[in-house]
């Protein structure tokens, strides 16, 4: 691990990356905490950290409440009173101190009595329903990190499913802050869109009609380590129940609006996705369409120790097949030890394949201390799934599953006796093969993968199996597949 490995797992350990100052910026236009109206408007960072929000809280307040022509005296007493902070890192809240007290010290402010705590949000209550605005980062650290946190982070409600986060948490903690007519505005991981974990959270929302603005921020980073984020900005009482949505310029680092959506324009099947209406139309269409084609898709062999299985091998024997890694395309040859049956070959027919038997032999450890689906010791020498192996002499269509542009594409045929691994196959008839691979070598395809919004570093996007048979089947289903 070098320094800025570890640097990045201290810093997950405590859910502890400090926001740049443009992020703060966009939070604090989107939310509306500028301006005169900002004067006399309770604000709080439930998890200030050393107060990069704060910071730039208390600089336009002080703005502000000068243009309002209050004292500095008046001034003082308003930061103390209006401007909250709780931060449960001691060395960090005495840090965030004396950040704001050099900003309220540029405004000739002195004196100011900070209403800043040394305090687990998860236990503070004084703030609740007196909020007008709860700006911030929370910490995002998943619950099977938290250690003695585990049992308090469970009695939440938005923490009842799937392996929830500490931002869940905060949602609700800042939710519960808020006056009648507060506005929350936070940046946390965008996984809540569509993770079990985000299931409560995502219902409660739609429910009270709360989200007013999404900035999706798609592949942008904006922290150090590998984090798909976005802005939400909620409010108690919105004036109408549409959500405006955005996306971020990268290079100006602002938002920028792409469009007005409805409920049931993002809320699709329980997770949220967002896009233009348009785009979401085409979402809608895949997971509405009943329609079902006769091309199945399914997930390549996998042997569990593939560089015992696969390889250069500088040996022949009957029972090395060609194989395609669908996630290069690359073709080499796999140790398969299945008959056409898909029976697998006893051990002592084997032992008769001298070369083989001596390499096998070599790896016997290594290939037992598999997990393997069925257990057995006698089965050492099988694959580790039995995935795939009905369909080794069978055409298919291998296809890699990581995506930035259309030409990433890679529909390999795997003709009978190759096999896939490391990625999808098709398997269907010939005539449907043809139009399957049609379908995919499209616009639509490469529009539908992004809806789905599973990201992956470097611009890429990838896709399940399920996806990609929804969106074939509603592709196909049309062109002389089988209408359910
Ligand atoms: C992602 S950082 C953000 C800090 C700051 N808001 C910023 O944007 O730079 C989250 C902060 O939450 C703090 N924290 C973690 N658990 C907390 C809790 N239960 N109560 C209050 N603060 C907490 C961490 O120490 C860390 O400083």
């Amino acid at each position: 691990m070098n320094a800025q490995e570890k640097n990045i797992s201290i810093e997950k350990s405590n859910g502890r990356f400090y926001t740049p100052g443009f992020i703060v910026q966009n939070i604090l236009d989107m939310s509306g905490y500028y301006g005169a109206s900002i004067v006399k408007k309770h604000v709080i960072d439930n998890s200030c950290g050393d107060g990069a929000f704060l910071v730039e809280i208390v600089k336009r307040y002080c703005e502000n409440a000068k243009q309002a022509g209050l004292s500095n005296e008046e001034i003082a007493q308003d930061l103390c009173r209006y401007i909250h902070g709780i931060e449960i890192n001691e060395i960090e809240c005495n840090k965030c101190i004396r950040n704001v007290n050099a900003v309220a010290q540029s405004y000739d402010i002195d004196s100011v009595v900070w209403d800043i705590k040394c305090a687990d949000a998860m236990e503070v209550k004084d703030y609740n329903g007196k909020m007008d605005f709860v700006l911030g980062n929370p910490p995002y650290v998943r619950v099977h990190n938290v250690g003695d946190s585990f049992e308090r982070v469970k009695q939440f409600s938005f923490a009842q499913t799937g392996m929830t986060d500490f931002y869940i948490v905060f949602y609700e903690i800042g939710l519960k802050m808020l006056n009648q007519s507060g506005v929350l505005g936070y940046i946390t991981p965008n996984s809540f869109f569509n993770s079990l974990a985000g299931e409560t959270l995502r219902k409660y929302l739609i429910m009270n009609n709360l989200i007013e603005k999404i900035i999706d921020l798609k592949h942008f980073q904006a922290f150090a380590a590998t984090t798909y984020t976005t802005i939400v900005i909620l409010k108690k009482t919105k004036d109408t129940d549409l959500t405006c949505y955005y996306q971020y310029d990268e290079k100006n680092k602002i938002p920028y609006y792409v469009d007005e959506l409805a409920t049931n324009d993002f809320y699709i099947g329980n997770n949220f996705y967002f896009s233009s209406k348009n785009d979401l139309r085409l979402l809608k269409k895949i997971f509405n369409n009943l329609g079902q084609s006769d091309i199945a898709v399914k997930n390549g062999f996998a042997t569990l120790c593939d560089d015992v299985f696969i390889g250069d091998f500088d040996f022949n024997s009957a029972y090395l097949i060609p194989v395609i890694k669908a996630s290069t395309g690359k073709l080499s040859r796999i140790f398969y030890p299945y008959g056409r049956d898909s029976k697998l070959i006893p051990e002592t027919e084997l032992q008769k394949d001298d070369a083989l038997y001596r390499y096998l032999l070599s790896y016997k450890s290594r290939l037992a201390k598999r997990s393997c689906e069925n257990g057995g010791t006698e089965y050492w020498y099988a694959f580790g799934r039995s995935q795939a192996i009905n369909d080794t002499y069978k055409n298919k269509l291998a296809v890699n599953t990581l995506l930035r542009t259309i030409g990433d594409l890679k529909l390999i045929p795997a003709p009978a006796g190759v096999g896939v691994y490391s990625g999808l196959y098709l398997v269907g008839s010939t005539v449907k093969m043809e139009m399957a691979r049609k379908a995919l070598l499209s616009d639509d395809f490469l529009a539908y993968i992004s809806l789905l919004g599973k990201y992956k570093s470097g611009g890429y996007y990838t896709f399940s199996s399920k996806d990609l048979k929804a969106y074939l089947d509603y592709k196909l289903a049309f062109e002389g597949g089988i209408l359910a």
